[in-house]
């Protein structure tokens, strides 16, 4: 493996990881805030602000209502817990669809406000022309296609469910993946694809494929933290292996403090400011 290329800070660049086609896989995991960049910063390759956001910190049924300061805010507490990972922020839906300078101004806020090496933004062909502008402008891009949640209650876009099932679907997302690659992303998220499609298009580009719910035939995986600790549990996606089950902890830990409080346990002398020597243990 050759060594990593890394950024003025010392962090993982886009650059490196655009090296790792065909290599070690990539290891990716969202986080939305400083302790959980910190707890994930010396295992991920690359720590992505998620605009999932939406739905797991804030509760919004889908990804849509998220804002672009929201996103800039997260993104600032991510790049201040992360000194080893690349950090890549998700452009929310509405923040680059309309032109390459819409997104061009937004993507230059996230690198200057939020400090992140590069955004993320869903779309195929049809972002390619944007792509191209933001990487010629010296904005890393990491593109995703596939299932992209941002438009999900669009009537062509499948919704929620894998992607490629039929020839037509499988030459849009394998046009889709061509198109990315050419534009200049770094890498290429690929969502919610059957396994051989996920093959393909990994075999049809040379930038690496980060794959959720798209097989191990990927260059890299990426998983929503929060699932693979299992801290949201409104639902569990088939692709998602849950490596932690904190939510139950963490509910059993507050009623343990709750019973103590309501017992009056807690503090006890040790918690004292002043209690008596004797008493403390
Ligand atoms: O918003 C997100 O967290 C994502 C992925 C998990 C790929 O886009």
């Amino acid at each position: 493996m050759n060594a990593p290329i890394l950024s003025a800070r010392g962090r993982v660049s886009p650059a490196e990881l655009r090296g790792r086609k065909r290599g070690v896989p990539i290891v990716c995991l969202t986080a939305y805030a400083t302790p959980m960049a910190r707890l994930i910063d010396q295992s991920a390759d690359l720590i992505l602000v998620g605009d999932s956001l939406g739905m797991v910190l804030y509760g919004f049924e889908t990804t849509v209502p998220v804002t672009l300061d929201m996103m800039l805010q997260h993104g600032a507490a991510v790049a201040r817990g992360a000194k080893h990972a690349c950090v890549i922020l998700d452009l929310p839906f509405g923040t680059y669809q309309e032109s390459p300078a819409q997104a061009f101004r937004n993507a230059a806020r996230a690198l200057a406000e939020a400090g992140v090496a590069g955004v993320k933004i869903e779309g195929g062909e049809i972002m390619a022309e944007t792509i191209r502008f933001l990487v010629d402008r010296g904005v890393p891009v990491l593109a995703h296609i596939g299932l992209q949640p941002q438009s999900a209650n669009a009537v062509t876009a499948g919704g929620f469910r894998a992607q490629g099932r039929n020839d037509e679907d499988r030459a849009r997302i394998l046009a889709d993946a061509r198109a990315v690659a050419q534009a200049g992303a770094f890498a290429v998220v690929v969502e919610g694809v059957t396994e051989s499609l996920a093959r393909d298009v990994t075999d049809a580009v040379e930038i690496p494929t980060i794959g959720i719910g798209a097989s191990a035939h990927c260059d890299g995986q990426i998983l929503v933290t929060d699932d693979v600790i299992g801290l949201f549990t409104d639902f569990k996606p088939r692709f998602v292996k849950r490596y932690a089950e904190l939510a139950p902890q963490i509910a059993t830990a507050i009623e343990a403090y709750a019973e103590d409080v309501r017992a009056r346990r807690f503090p006890a002398p040790e918690h004292t400011y002043g209690a008596p020597k004797a008493e403390r243990s």
